[in-house]
């Protein structure tokens, strides 16, 4: 069996004239992280960098480019599991991290404990010697302008979220040629959340879940609705129960529709190497690496193929 990446840059639910900078960044980091693989490295490893590299890449809400909350600040999410170990690790309202998913992998590597939040993981990384970067450092002149724009709304989480436009959650899940799998998330959340609220995406068995018996998932879309319905975990269930990765995707997200009336997308990939990305948002741009090469699309059942030197 041959490895797979797959990765998504969030949902999104209108064209907008950065649509190629997303394709292109979600290209980039499902390379990214499926050169990791050819070289040798765990699915861990993969997930790790190809979440890095949009957490790099402005135009994703993670990272460098994440939204603002309504106190105009920067608070990232992000999470990493280990489908071998069930191991994970999470961060929760960081500032000041460029990369707030190494410092989950951190988290899970060099404490006892699966969760850090804000002060506690800052303090964390600087005990390890990850570099802080000064507050407001993470805020692009875009997303400041965007901030000022839809203050305006008070229903952010409904009608803007679902109508306008929201690209929230980076994410990747990979298998190695053994059937290792794991995921990765990463997110600035939703623009004008309370100061501290916390999404799906650290959550593990929500925004994201790993292990070796079913596959792996990283989950994007509306939190609140991905909390209620433990979406990752609730996708790999169905997997258990013998149902591919598309269908699985499906009835898990259809569920979450009908239940609690909450869109979202996810990437999944399964041991053997199955692997989907799925929505029921309007759009959700996405990328993957296989033995066919490079696969991408936005919109609902585009697929696009690319030929690369593997
Ligand atoms: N899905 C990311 C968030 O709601 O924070």
């Amino acid at each position: 069996m041959s490895a797979v990446i797959v990765v998504h840059g969030g949902v999104m639910a209108k064209p907008e004239e950065l649509d190629q900078a997303f394709l292109d960044g979600v290209k980039a980091a499902a390379c990214d992280g499926f050169e990791v693989l050819k070289r040798g490295g765990s699915p861990l490893d993969a997930v790790e960098a190809a979440v890095r590299a949009m957490e790099d890449n402005s135009v994703f809400n993670a990272g460098h480019g994440a939204v603002l909350n309504a106190e105009g600040e920067v608070e990232m999410d992000a999470l990493i599991m280990d489908g071998k170990t069930l191991s994970s690790g999470a961060v929760c309202s960081v500032t000041d991290i460029a990369n707030p998913v190494s410092l989950a992998r951190a988290v899970m590597e060099k404490t006892d404990h699966v969760i850090l939040t804000s002060r506690g993981a800052t303090q964390f990384a600087e005990s390890i010697g990850i570099t802080t970067v000064p507050t407001g450092s993470l805020v692009t002149e875009c997303e400041r302008k965007k901030w000022k724009k839809h203050k305006s709304y008070a229903t952010v989480l409904n009608e803007e979220y679902n109508t306008q436009w929201a690209h929230d959650t980076v994410g990747a899940v990979a298998v190695d040629s053994v059937g290792n799998v794991a995921c990765a998330t990463s997110t600035g959340g939703i623009r004008n959340k309370m100061a501290g609220r916390v999404g799906d995406a650290p959550i593990i068995g929500c925004g994201g879940y790993a292990d070796n018996i079913s596959g792996a998932v990283a989950c994007t879309g509306h939190g609140e609705s991905i909390l209620k319905v433990t979406l990752a975990r609730r996708i790999l269930l169905h997997v258990e129960q013998g149902k591919s990765v598309a269908e699985s995707s499906q009835l898990a997200l259809q569920y979450m529709a009908d239940r609690v009336h909450g869109a979202g997308g996810c990437v999944v990939v399964s041991p053997s190497g199955q692997w989907a990305a799925t929505i029921t948002t309007k759009r959700m741009v996405w990328a993957a690496v296989d033995h066919d090469g490079l696969w991408y699309g936005l919109d609902p059942n585009e697929r696009f193929n690319e030929q690369l030197t593997l």
